[in-house]
């Protein structure tokens, strides 16, 4: 059993952005996994960094195609991006350097600011997407 089951509901339908999110749940659930078998500080430490590079470069593609398709709700996405990044980044620096943080709340803060996010947010973007790519003739 998987810490977080993917939910085809947190696609897109945008085949390198589905790809990334899947990519994530993946990333996620090796963190959890590490954590369940008690691996090493070293190890969950290079998980969670990786998770938030990957985070970073999702959110990165996603952006850049918010910006060339002229999103109206870029800075919306914009800063729930940056709360992610910020709490990974945060969340890693005081793990690696020994403080006494807890990688299950990490874990839990982590899996529900995804769900929220790709089963919220992104998806405004999936219907925005969607019909712009198949505008309707009667719209000026
Ligand atoms: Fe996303
Ligand atoms: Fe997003």
């Amino acid at each position: 059993m998987s810490y977080l089951d993917w939910d085809d509901r947190m696609a897109i339908g945008h085949e390198v952005i589905d790809a990334q999110h899947r990519q994530l749940v993946t990333l996620i659930n090796g963190i959890a996994e590490a954590t369940a078998r008690r691996g090493g500080r070293q190890e969950i430490g290079a998980l969670i960094r990786a998770f938030s590079d990957y985070a970073q470069e999702h959110f990165s593609t996603e952006q850049d195609l918010m910006d060339s398709t002229d999103y109206p709700e870029y800075f919306l996405q914009l800063s729930s991006h940056e709360d992610c990044t910020t709490s990974a980044l945060s969340f890693y620096r005081d793990y690696i350097n020994g403080l006494d943080v807890s990688v299950e709340d990490f874990l839990s803060f982590v899996a529900g600011w995804f769900k929220g996010h790709t089963l919220g947010v992104d998806q405004t973007l999936r219907k925005y997407l969607k019909k712009k790519a198949s505008p309707d003739p009667l719209l000026r």
